[in-house]
C-alpha cells in the first residue's frame, strides 16, 4: 500500500498539488494553498474496475411533479430573495463579512419560520446559548419555538437532526463545524468540504432544509472551497458598508428561483427591519443638486432601486492620478473614462476621479455606464443635472448609446418618487404609460453637447 502523502488544496478553486506553493496554479490566487489529507478512504478515489453496480431507475422528463410547496416566513424581503419561500430539502449558504449581521437576520428567520409552522433548530458553533438567548432577547424572539444548541461535532449534529427531524436547520457557522472522519482542523478546506457536503446530502435524503452560514474572506469569497457553493441550491450573500445601516441580502446563485434578487434591511437596535421602499431610503438624505450627483434608475432582481451616484473629479498632486470607486466596477469606471476620451474629447488626465454610489449600495448593471458618464462630466464641468432627472444607458466603446432592460419598470419607479424627467438611450422601449418627460440620446457626444453644452 502507497504510504499516506499529504496534498495541497487551494481554497479559491480546489484545485491540488502535491506541494506547498504560494501560489495556485490553477487559478492565480496568492496565499490560498493549505494543506489536504487526500480523500483516500472513499471509494470514489478507487478505480470503478471490477465490481458491477445496481442499474438506475431511469425516467421521463414528464414527470407530474407538483412545484415544491414553499413555506414563506413573512419577512417579505428574505421571502423573495428565496425565491418566494423556502423549498423543503434545499441547501442554502449565507455569506457575508465577520460582524455584518448574518446570525442576527438568521435568528430572525429562524424564529419567523418556526412560527410560521416549521419545525426549527438554530446549532451555533460560534456562539454560546446563553449569547444567543441575549440576543434572541433583544431581538424579542424569546417566545418562538427555535430549539438551540451550541456544537461543533458534526456527528452529533447529524444524530440530533437525525431523531428530531426539524423542517429547517440553521448552522452557524460552517467553518467551525467539525468532522471527526477528517483529519484536519476546523475551517481547513477539507473541513468546509465535509461537512458542507454532508450536510446538503443529508438535507436532500431527510427533505430538511438547511441553512450553512459562511464567513467570507478578505477578497469577498466564502471561505473555503469553492466547490460549498456548487454543492447548494442557494447562494445569498449578505452585504453592505461598514458605518451604513443598510444591509443588502443578495442570491448570487438559486436553484429555485431569480438570482440577482435583493432584499434590502435595515440594522436597528433591536435587529433587522425590512426596507419595503428602497429607492425612498438611499434618496431620502439627498440634498440639493450638487455638481457629481446624478440619480440612476437601476434594476435590482425583479425590482426597480433608485440610486444616488456621486462624482468628484479634482486635479491631481500626483503623476499617477487616483481612480477611486465605491459600489461600482473600476473597470467599468475605466472604460468610460476612456470613451470620453476617445469619443468626445474629454481628457481626464492629471485629474483624481472618485465615484461613489450612496448608500452604500453596489451596482453591477452596465445600465448605469451613461448614469456614471453624467455623474463624471457634472462634476468635471462644475454643472448639476437637475434634481427632478433619472439617468440609465449602457454606452459601447463606439460611445453610442444601447438601450437597456425593463425601461419602463424604471420609468414607473422614478414617476412615483415624484421625478418628472429621464434621459435615456434613443431606442428605449419607454412604453406609453409613462408620464415623465423623456430626452433620448442616441450617442455620447450628442449627450455631452445637450447636457453640458460642451464636447
Ligand atoms: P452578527 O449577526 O453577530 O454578525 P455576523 O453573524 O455576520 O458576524 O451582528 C453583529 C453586529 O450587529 C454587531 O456589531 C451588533 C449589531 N447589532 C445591532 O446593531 N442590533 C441588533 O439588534 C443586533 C442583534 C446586532
Ligand atoms: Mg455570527
Amino acid at each position: 500500500m502507497a504510504k499516506a502523502q499529504k496534498i495541497f488544496t487551494c481554497s479559491a478553486c480546489g484545485a491540488s498539488s502535491s506541494k506547498w506553493s504560494g501560489r495556485c496554479e490553477g487559478c492565480g490566487e496568492w496565499n490560498t494553498i493549505q494543506e489536504d489529507t487526500p480523500l483516500s478512504a472513499g471509494p470514489a478515489s478507487k478505480s470503478l474496475g471490477g465490481k458491477r453496480g445496481a442499474s438506475i431507475a431511469l425516467t421521463d422528463l414528464s414527470t407530474e411533479e407538483a412545484p415544491p410547496p414553499r413555506t414563506e416566513c413573512g419577512m417579505g424581503e428574505l421571502d423573495r430573495v428565496l425565491g418566494g419561500g423556502l423549498v423543503p430539502g434545499s441547501a442554502i449558504l449565507v455569506g457575508g463579512d465577520p460582524g455584518i449581521g448574518k446570525s442576527t437576520l438568521l435568528l430572525q428567520a429562524a424564529a419567523r419560520f418556526a412560527q410560521a409552522g416549521l419545525p426549527t433548530i438554530y446549532v451555533s458553533g460560534e456562539e454560546a446559548s446563553a449569547q444567543v438567548r441575549m440576543r434572541a432577547q433583544r431581538l424579542g424572539l424569546t417566545d418562538a419555538p427555535v430549539r438551540l444548541a451550541a456544537e461543533t461535532n458534526l456527528r452529533d449534529i447529524m444524530t440530533t437532526l437525525d431523531n428530531e427531524r426539524p423542517a429547517l436547520a440553521i448552522i452557524d457557522s460552517i467553518q467551525t463545524m467539525w468532522a471527526d472522519n477528517v483529519d484536519s482542523a476546523p475551517g481547513s478546506v477539507s473541513q468546509v468540504r465535509a461537512a458542507a457536503h454532508e450536510l446538503t446530502t443529508f438535507a436532500k435524503k431527510r427533505g430538511i432544509s438547511v441553512v450553512l452560514v459562511g464567513h467570507v474572506t478578505k477578497e469577498g469569497q466564502i471561505a473555503g472551497p469553492r466547490v460549498v457553493e456548487h454543492m447548494v441550491d442557494t447562494v445569498l450573500y449578505f452585504e453592505g458598508e461598514r458605518g451604513h445601516q443598510f444591509r443588502i441580502l443578495r442570491a448570487v446563485k438559486n436553484r429555485f428561483g431569480p438570482a440577482d434578487e435583493i432584499g434590502v434591511f435595515e440594522m436597528t437596535g433591536a435587529g433587522l427591519s425590512e426596507v419595503v421602499n428602497p429607492s425612498a431610503l438611499f434618496l431620502s438624505d439627498r440634498e440639493d443638486p450638487a455638481p457629481g450627483s446624478v440619480v440612476f434608475a437601476g434594476i435590482e432582481g425583479t425590482r426597480p432601486v433608485l440610486v444616488e451616484l456621486q462624482a468628484l473629479v479634482a486635479p491631481s498632486p500626483h503623476s499617477q492620478p487616483r481612480r477611486s470607486v465605491l459600489g461600482w466596477d473600476s473597470g467599468r469606471l475605466a472604460m468610460i473614462l476612456a470613451v470620453l476620451e476617445a469619443r468626445c474629447g474629454i481628457p481626464f488626465a492629471g485629474l483624481d476621479v472618485y465615484l461613489n454610489v450612496a448608500g452604500g449600495m453596489k451596482i453591477s448593471e452596465p445600465a448605469a455606464d451613461l448614469a456614471v458618464a453624467a455623474a463624471l462630466l457634472s462634476a468635471r464641468e462644475d454643472a448639476s443635472i437637475p434634481k427632478d432627472t433619472v439617468v440609465f444607458g449602457e454606452i459601447s466603446l463606439s460611445g453610442a448609446l444601447r438601450p437597456v432592460g425593463q425601461t419602463e419598470n424604471r420609468l414607473k419607479e422614478a414617476q412615483k418618487l415624484g421625478f418628472t424627467s429621464a434621459i435615456a438611450p434613443t431606442r428605449s422601449k419607454t412604453g406609453s404609460g409613462s408620464g415623465l418627460n423623456i430626452q433620448k440620446m442616441s450617442d455620447l457626444t450628442g449627450f455631452v453637447g445637450d447636457i453640458f453644452g460642451a464636447g
